[in-house]
């Protein structure tokens, strides 16, 4: 996810510190490339680069920049690869305009040609220059910037906002649709952004933006305009309270719980992002040939690894073995070599686990990819080609989006290894809404007894076995209970004789699978144990279970990753109401670089 920020001053200054702590405060969403621009004096400064903010920075001198107006933007590849010409912000083709956006234009191939064909300068494959190019078009032909900025609304289609000044003048201009975007309004200058966090430093006074809603900003006021008409637009300004903790908690509690929220639109991003990506062929293309394929991972990524292994066995009929990382060594390494192919999961990219395996199995020739959240971690370098999760930063040290987002891809994987149509999957964000929507209050209500207990099992079948052993490392990350994840058949060679009056035991079900669990309900009920059902509406279930968790209807494949939600609130809510902070659960870190 990009993050756009501009800045308009009375007259020129050095800007390069306030950019570079700007790009800093949005560094949260996701980046790959960082770029910055000043205008003043008849002179546009750029530079720009793929990297760290930090990096950069030093590299380019970011902090020595000077200027009466300056943009800055971290950009998250989706058209076209990380490299200094496709990072923003982008020049017009007579360089006297300069803008970067935050989104996705998604006519962009077809909007480079015809700029091409009528004979701009294009530099790069982004979709940021597109947005320049369109509003140059029509300033080219005449007409004022807003009305250009109007006439380019009609020809850029997405969601997105950006930002853009020009050479002669002391104006920012900015739009909205879609993207985020707020204004700050502070002493001798107004500033623009994608997030609050690069504002409040500077002012808590904002304006915030609508969509359809085009913004100029000089260095003592701003001006809103409806796009669709030009008629101007009426908005007090406000003043922010909250401290940035707050701010940047986007006004949940914890990161966990915004986290959890995040992972519809997550789950948009990289269906957006794998959906159609020749990086996802080049990988299939190897897997379609290979002797054997092993995803790879620890801990939340490993139980995204099994999903995997049943999704690529149901969609794809090709097996696939899931494997903890450090036993990946001594149980396979032996017997790999360059006709099989390994995936690594990890949302760091830099746990010491997985980076051993990855390495023994890279000096045994064995083919290695990598799917992880973090762009430009070890996992991302060491690998043939990688992956990217496309979840912004997760701060919450139990994974939540990371880990539906792993199971996403493992879907689109799997779907266009068995020749089926991706867009079947395009339901899924919504129907995480719905289950998040329709589920709290349900989860909400099992916490006060369920709080008593500090053992339970979480049980699943099939393809809700993983996200079964999943909700049970999430329960006992955050609210340090003992609660095991296991298959359900399981449960009767021996755990069974843990049941005692009101034990908790915990259910997912698959629309498939209902006699199986509908049995495994019964071997506990009929001890006097407590079980919750956690799966679609289905009258077996509702009669034999104790309590019951509703998820919406949904394919096998959608619900089985539906039933994770619930099971990541419930542990949210029962570690809150222990009074401990989900966020940081103790003797943990997010990142575990260590053996
Ligand atoms: O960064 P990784 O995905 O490689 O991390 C692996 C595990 O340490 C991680 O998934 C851990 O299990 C989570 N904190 C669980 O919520």
């Amino acid at each position: 996810m990009c993050g756009i920020f501009g800045i308009v001053t009375e007259k020129e200054q050095r800007l390069g510190p306030i950019l570079v702590e700007a790009a800093r405060r949005l560094t949260y969403r996701g980046y790959d490339s960082v770029g910055a621009a000043t205008l003043s004096g008849g002179r546009i400064d750029l530079r720009k680069d793929v990297g760290r903010v930090d990096e950069v920075a030093e590299k380019h001198r970011l902090a020595e920049m000077t200027g009466q107006r300056g943009i800055t933007q971290l950009r998250w590849a989706t058209f076209g690869e990380p490299s200094q010409v496709n990072a923003q912000p982008h020049l017009d083709s007579d360089g006297d305009l300069v803008g970067a956006h935050n989104g996705n234009v998604v006519n962009n191939v077809e909007l480079r040609q015809e700029f091409m064909a009528e004979g701009m300068t294009v530099r790069s494959h982004n979709d940021g220059e597109s947005c320049v190019h369109a509003v140059e078009r029509y300033i080219d032909r005449g007409h004022d910037f807003i009305e250009a900025i109007r006439r380019a609304y009609g020809d850029l289609q997405g969601d997105y906002a950006y930002v853009i000044g020009r050479i002669h003048d002391d104006k920012l201009y900015a739009i909205k649709k879609g993207s985020g975007l707020v204004i700050g309004i502070g002493e001798g200058f107004t500033c623009v952004s994608s997030d609050l966090p690069s504002i409040l430093p500077l002012t808590r006074t904002i304006v915030r933006v609508q969509d359809g809603e085009i913004i100029t900003l000089w260095a003592d006021r701003v001006e809103l305009r409806s796009v669709v008409d030009g008629r101007l637009i009426e908005r007090q300004p406000e003043a922010v309270t909250e401290t940035m903790e707050a701010v940047q908690k986007g006004g949940y509690p914890h990161f966990m719980l915004k986290e959890i929220h995040e992972q519809p639109q997550a789950a948009r991003e990289v269906l957006h992002m794998l959906a159609g990506s020749s990086e996802v062929e080049t990988v299939l293309e190897r897997m379609r040939t290979a002797r054997q394929v092993y995803f790879i991972g620890c801990g939340t990524s490993y139980h995204a690894c099994l999903a995997g292994a049943v999704y690529f066995a149901q969609l794809a009929g090709r097996a696939a073995i899931p494997v903890l990382a450090p036993q990946f060594i001594p149980q396979y390494l032996p017997a790999v070599g360059p006709q099989d192919v390994g995936l690594f999961v990890s949302q760091s990219g830099e746990t010491k686990d997985v980076l051993n395996a990855l390495q023994a199995a890279g000096d045994r020739g064995m083919a290695c990819y990598g799917l992880a959240n973090v762009i430009g971690s070890t996992l991302t370098k060491a690998t043939a080609s990688w992956l990217p999760l496309c979840c912004g930063y997760e701060i919450s040290v139990p994974a939540t989006k990371t880990f539906t987002n792993q199971v996403m891809a493992f879907l689109i994987l799997a779907m266009r290894l068995g020749g089926r149509d991706v867009k079947a999957l395009e339901a899924i964000p919504e129907l995480m809404e719905r289950t998040l929507e329709e589920t709290a209050r349900q989860v909400e209500a099992i916490v006060p007894w369920l709080n008593a207990w500090n053992d339970l099992y979480c049980l699943g079948y099939g393809a809700t076995y993983p996200m079964a052993l999943e909700g049970a490392l999430k329960l006992k990350e955050i609210t340090y209970a003992h609660c095991e994840g296991m298959l359900s058949t399981e449960f009767k060679h021996g755990p069974l004789s843990a049941v005692t009056k009101g034990y908790p035991v915990l259910f997912a079900a698959g629309p498939e699978d209902v006699p199986l669990i509908v049995s495994g309900i019964n071997e506990v009920t009929c001890r006097g144990g407590r079980a919750i059902a956690i799966g679609p509406e289905d009258a077996r279930l509702r009669a034999n279970a104790s309590d019951m968790i509703t998820i919406p209807q949904a394919s096998a494949m959608a619900s089985s990753l539906l039933t994770v939600l619930p099971l990541q609130l419930l542990s949210y809510h029962l570690s809150v109401a222990r009074g401990y902070d989900p966020d940081f659960p103790r003797n943990l870190s997010k990142t575990l670089t260590v053996d």
